[in-house]
This record gives structure tokens, C-alpha cells and sequence, in this order.
């Protein structure tokens, strides 16, 4: 369903209006893009959304896994203009169309799972929400979680700073993480998910950053041998519907979208927990290596947060943006 095919055969206002009350209440077969592959968090919360919805409602969704229906910033501008319903993305993918959510994809602020749904779960998260409405035209709808986005690479163990040397390091299209590579002494390559296990089997790149369950989905254990657990970003991958779909349901399918979306988000939460530390074995079982940073990451994070947070201060809304994340999260404002 798409709001244009909704509309086609519509040839006067009032043939519109009684049209759309019908609309109203027609079921809809809703196209959710993936960006992932079968097993990883965006499949979980996806699959959870649809259970939710087709108890509630009498419209249905299929999920359209690893991309097929375009590449998660591609996506984007899909559902912008309503020719996608809904999709589930990576937050690093959504900040270039709107650099308000920026604060979520800057290193080192959000430490934990527990910090990453007092933010989006919050005042904070709720501000996010209606500033991608206003900017791309999505409405973000429910929130998974995926964890750290662990290093990963072919070449060698890294476990500090200097150990990045010489490595070509794919990152998503994302200024705030260009320049945390930048930080770290890297020219990164940046490039579209949907190119990046083919960036990664050819030697295009050597190495990249996920979560363990995202390596896991992608199968990148069978282009990848050695992972860092860097804790500089965690994975935060929004279910985001079109506004202008959403706006063309009746308000009971609205509240019904949104209420499966919170189940959702909850399932997810429970899936990171249930799920991580069993991929990550599975990971090692078949040949990762795992090193942790030396001294605790210091030298990763006084990097990162020097010379990136400054940088980002304006696109995010100003240094009060992040202030009132960290002030949530019960730590100091920067000055
Ligand atoms: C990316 O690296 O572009 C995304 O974080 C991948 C994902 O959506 O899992």
C-alpha cells in the first residue's frame, strides 16, 4: 500500500472524501524494509511489530530482509515520500536527514542498554520523534536494541589506537562517525550497508563496526577474524513509519500502530538480553577472535570525545542538546 496507489482512482473532492473514509477502514498489506539479515535485532523487533498489529488490526505486514527494498538512507527518502511504508534502520542511518538524532551517534554517550532507553524512552527520545517528522518525513514508531557497535576486521587484533594504522575501515555515510576515525588517526571508507559484505569478502575494505548481533546476521564471521569490543557507539535501529501513510490511517490504526510498536520495542529489549552473549560464543566458535581495548579504552575516548563532540555541538541543536542527554543519564554537562 503506498498513498498514492490509495488515492489513484480519486477524480473529484467528493468522490475523495467518501473514498477515504473507506480507506479509513479497509485492511492494508503494509512492505517493511529490513536492513539486516534473518536473526539479528531488526528481524525480532520487525517480527514482533506484526504480531502486534495483526492481533489489533485487520491489516497485515511482511518484512523485506538485507535490503531488498533499497539501503537503509535510501529507504529514507522512500517513505518520505510515501512510496514505502515502514522500516527498520540503524539511528546512523536516519542523523544525516535529521542531525537532531546526531546526539544518539555521538562516541561515548550512551554507555549501556539501561542509557539507551532512559534516552529514546524519555522527553529526550519523544523530541526525536517529532523532529524526524519535521525534517524527513518519518515518524519513528519503535526502538530496538543492539548493543555496542564491536570493530571487526581481517587483518589483526587492535587493541589500541595504534593498532588502527594501515587499516581501511568501512563506516556508514555519517559525519559524526567519520570524524570519530578521523579522531583516531583513520581516513575511514564510507559506504552503504547494503555494499558492505561484498566491501568486506573482496578486501575492498578490511574492517568495520557492528553489534555482535548484526556481525552475526550479516555473516560477516565468514569475511572477518578479529573483533575489538569498542564500546564507542550503541546500536540504536528505529522502526520508522512514512508520515504520509501514517497520516492516511484512522486515528484506532494509529493508536494500534503505535501502541505495536512500544510492544515491540520492549521485545527488543529482552531479545539483546536473551540473545548476545550466545551469539557472541557462537561467534568465537566459528574462528572470531575477541581482544578488549588497552586501559580500559581510555585512549579511544579521550580521542573521540576531544576533538568529535565539539565539532557536532551545532547540528545536534546546540551543546545544550547533549547536556540535557547527559544530565539525563545522571552525568556532568560539558561547559
Ligand atoms: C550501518 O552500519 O550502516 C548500520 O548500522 C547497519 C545496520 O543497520 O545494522
Amino acid at each position: 500500500m503506498t498513498i498514492f496507489s490509495r488515492f489513484n482512482a480519486v477524480t473529484t473532492a467528493a468522490a475523495a472524501s467518501v473514498l477515504l473514509s473507506m480507506c479509513a477502514a479497509q485492511a492494508d498489506s503494509f512492505n517493511i524494509a529490513v536492513g539486516d539479515g534473518a536473526g539479528g535485532t531488526q528481524e525480532a523487533l520487525g517480527k514482533a511489530f506484526i504480531a502486534a498489529l495483526e492481533e489489533t488490526t485487520d491489516h497485515t505486514a511482511s518484512l523485506f530482509l538485507n535490503g531488498q527494498l533499497g539501503d537503509e538512507q535510501a529507504t529514507v527518502n522512500d517513505l518520505s515520500i510515501g512510496t514505502l511504508d515502514f522500516s527498520i534502520l540503524a539511528i546512523n542511518n536516519i542523523t544525516p536527514f535529521s542531525p537532531s538524532v546526531g546526539t544518539l551517534t555521538l562516541p561515548y554517550v550512551i554507555l549501556s542498554l539501561e542509557d539507551a532507553i532512559t534516552v529514546t524512552q524519555g522527553p529526550i527520545g519523544q523530541e526525536m520523534v517529532e523532529n524526524t517528522v519535521r525534517d524527513a518525513g518519518v515518524r519513528i514508531i519503535g526502538w530496538a536494541y543492539s548493543g555496542f557497535r564491536v570493530l571487526t576486521n581481517s587483518a589483526r587484533p587492535v587493541k589500541t589506537v595504534a593498532d588502527l594504522e594501515g587499516l581501511v575501515i568501512r563506516v556508514p555515510p555519517n559525519e559524526i562517525m567519520i570524524a570519530t576515525y578521523k579522531a583516531w588517526g583513520v581516513n575511514p571508507t564510507p559506504m552503504a550497508w547494503s555494499e558492505t559484505f561484498t566491501g568486506l569478502q573482496q578486501k575492498v575494505v578490511d574492517g568495520q563496526d557492528n553489534p555482535y548481533i548484526t556481525v552475526y546476521a550479516m555473516k560477516f564471521d565468514e569475511v572477518q577474524t578479529y573483533i575489538t569490543n569498542l564500546r564507542y557507539l550503541f546500536s540504536i535501529e528505529p522502526l520508522v513509519v512514512s508520515e504520509a501513510v501514517f497520516q492516511g490511517l484512522s486515528s484506532e490504526d494509529q493508536a494500534a500502530v503505535l501502541a505495536a510498536g512500544k510492544s515491540a520495542t520492549d521485545f527488543s529489549v529482552q531479545f539483546l538480553r536473551n540473545e548476545e552473549e550466545t551469539i557472541k560464543a557462537e561467534l568465537v566458535s566459528r574462528g572470531m577472535e575477541i581482544s578488549d581495548p588497552a586501559d580500559n579504552e581510555a585512549e579511544f575516548i579521550k580521542l573521540a570525545t576531544e576533538a568529535v563532540w565539539p565539532q557536532f555541538y551545532e547540528p545536534i541543536g546546540g551543546v545544550e542538546k547533549l547536556n540535557d542527554v547527559l544530565t539525563a543519564l545522571g552525568r556532568d554537562p560539558v561547559n
